[in-house]
């Protein structure tokens, strides 16, 4: 049984929430972060109880050193942005594909037992069919997709080659409190943020566009499991909720779940970088680990405002 695990990019948005949930299991928590998009106080209460490496995933040297002792490792660092990645994708491969290679080698040469990699729906792309399933062929179209995709295939290939227990959960999506409002940030953030300042959202295309949003409880849930669970090596499952909501939907949801019924969105020309539509078949995460999702959007959105609303976040964006 292993004990004592290192979460990279374990002060961010996904890793601070696998980071409390580890602690309440009773394992010993360790966070790799280099605090480029992570915060110390996502995990203020826990501080006492966990070990900080202020690190970055690009330095093999310091990462070999901070690695020493752990036996298993969630690998949660990246820069999380598809936007971000088209201005600046020598950074975004740097990090996520370079970065994950870094933790792969250094995972092998401590004999780490399980590694648990954030993938991401992005990979498929404009894949032939939906849902997507884990054997279709991807065709990432940003930047951002291609990194992520590389980093699974370094998993998988470190499974063939070295043994090590690799497995990739596509995240769909992912939101919940802590994913903060930015330029760089998802959807769902934005959308609340303006909303809460009575701002009215802004749409890229006609809003028919689909996604699968996940609450992040749900993907902790997923990660747990992985751990807990004998996988394949080199295992590559969807974390989702199966269920294709649209943005013009999501803005409904929004502006009634804040009570802003008078904000209608102003529609503005699609990105190029987008995926048209992005759901998942979640048949395979069920039968490998026994995920189930459990949280509704409408659920979800709630907890997402109500924490805006708790930490007053919204009121100092710009
Ligand atoms: C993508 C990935 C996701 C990844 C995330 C990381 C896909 C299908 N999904 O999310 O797996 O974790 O990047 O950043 O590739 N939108 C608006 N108005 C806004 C903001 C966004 O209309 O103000 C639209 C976007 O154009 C898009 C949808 O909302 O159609 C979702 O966008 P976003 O939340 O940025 O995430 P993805 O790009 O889908």
């Amino acid at each position: 049984m292993v004990s004592k695990v290192l979460v990279t990019g374990g002060f961010g948005f996904i890793g601070s929430h696998i980071v409390e949930e580890l602690l309440r299991k009773g394992f010993q928590v360790g966070v790799l972060d280099n605090l480029s998009t992570g915060v110390e106080s996502n995990l203020a209460e826990e501080r006492p109880r966990i070990k900080i490496h202020r690190a970055d995933i690009t330095d093999l040297v310091t990462l070999r050193k901070v690695v020493i002792g752990y036996e298993a490792i969630y690998h949660e660092a990246a820069l999380v942005s598809v936007k971000r990645s088209v201005e600046d994708p020598i950074s975004t491969h740097m990090v996520n594909a370079g970065g994950t290679l870094n933790v792969l080698k250094v995972a092998v040469e401590s004999k780490i037992r399980k590694l648990v990699y954030a993938s991401s729906s992005s990979v498929y792309g404009n894949s032939q069919s939906l849902p997507k399933k884990e054997d279709m062929r991807c065709l990432p179209v940003s930047p951002y997709a291609v990194s992520k995709l590389a980093g699974e295939a370094y998993c998988s290939a470190f499974a063939r080659v070295y043994g090590l227990d690799t497995i990739s959960l596509r995240y769909f999506n992912v939101y919940g409190p802590r994913q903060r409002e930015g330029q760089y940030s998802g959807v769902i953030p934005i959308f609340i943020g303006k909303a809460l300042r009575n701002e009215n959202p802004v749409i890229f295309g006609d809003g028919t566009q689909m996604r699968d949003f996940t609450y992040v409880d749900d993907v902790v849930k997923a990660n747990i499991l992985s751990l807990e669970m004998e996988t394949d090596p080199g295992e590559i499952l969807n974390i989702a909720t199966g269920t294709p909501v649209t943005i013009n939907l999501l803005a409904d949801v929004i502006s009634r779940e804040t009570g802003k019924d008078n904000l209608k969105p102003i529609y503005e020309k699609p990105r190029p970088e987008d995926v048209y539509a992005s759901y998942a078949d979640i048949t395979k995460a069920n039968s490998v680990l026994g995920y189930r999702p459990g949280v509704t959007l409408e659920q979800g959105i709630r907890k997402v405002i109500d924490w805006f609303v708790s930490t007053g976040i919204y009121a100092r964006q710009r």
